[in-house]
């Protein structure tokens, strides 16, 4: 059995599809949201998950909110962190903190459109193809080993609400990927740091962080 804690900053829309999964094995521990009306707080409560509020406006600084958050987290000692649109800067002792153990989806096919306002970018740019990132979270913003990728196409028709909401049913499905495999121990970063998969029966072997060149599947 493995523990998450997800954290949220408003619709969670992304946590939902985690909860919605039911994926084996796996406990959300707590759903943690710096808003106190965050939309996500009311579907998890309702699934009966605990919720907790850090609320970022009452602490002087990011270091101090930071400390808060953390203090918050470890109560539950989860196995990961789970970034689900969680709209705040960490700083680097709180992403230090959970090196290998904190996870987030941006909505771009990064390294392109790190930061905010992807889908206008992408728009901008008059890329063909756009989409979805899951990966684990360093202290450069949206730069981590990726873990997993969803495209979509861009069409000449597309706004930035079109584009955006088909990347977001990616989303929900890569996101829940992504928690599943590392609730199946098959997620490992690699010496070269790189993400490595492995597949279900070198999982069940009892495998792990394998050079990259003996992983397959
Ligand atoms: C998603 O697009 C996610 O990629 C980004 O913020 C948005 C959050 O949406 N990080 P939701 O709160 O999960 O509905």
């Amino acid at each position: 059995m493995k523990s998450i804690v997800i954290l949220v900053s408003g619709r969670g829309s992304n946590m939902e599809a985690i909860v919605r999964a039911a994926i084996p094995n796996l406990r959300i521990a707590a759903v943690i949201s710096n808003r106190p009306h965050a939309q996500g707080l009311a579907f998890a409560a309702s699934h009966g998950i605990s919720t907790a509020v850090v609320d970022h406006t009452a602490y002087p600084d990011r270091t101090r909110f930071d400390a808060a958050l953390a203090a918050a987290i470890d109560l539950h000692q989860p196995d990961l962190v789970v970034l689900a649109g969680f709209m705040r800067v960490l700083t680097d002792d709180f992403v230090r903190h959970y090196t290998g153990r904190l996870i987030n989806i941006h909505p771009s096919l990064l390294p392109a459109f790190p930061g905010l306002h992807t889908h206008r970018r992408a728009l901008e740019a008059g890329v063909r193809v756009h989409g979805a990132t899951v990966h684990f979270v360093t202290p450069t913003l949206d730069c981590g080993p990726i873990i997993v990728q969803a495209v979509v196409p861009v069409r000449p028709d597309d706004d930035e609400a079109r584009l955006a909401a088909r990347v977001l049913e990616q989303e929900h499905r890569i996101y829940p990927q992504a928690v599943r495999w590392f609730v199946d121990g098959r997620v490992a970063i690699g010496a070269d740091g790189r993400v490595a998969i492995a597949n279900a029966h070198q999982a069940a072997a009892g495998w792990s962080v394998p050079p990259l060149e003996e992983v397959s599947g």
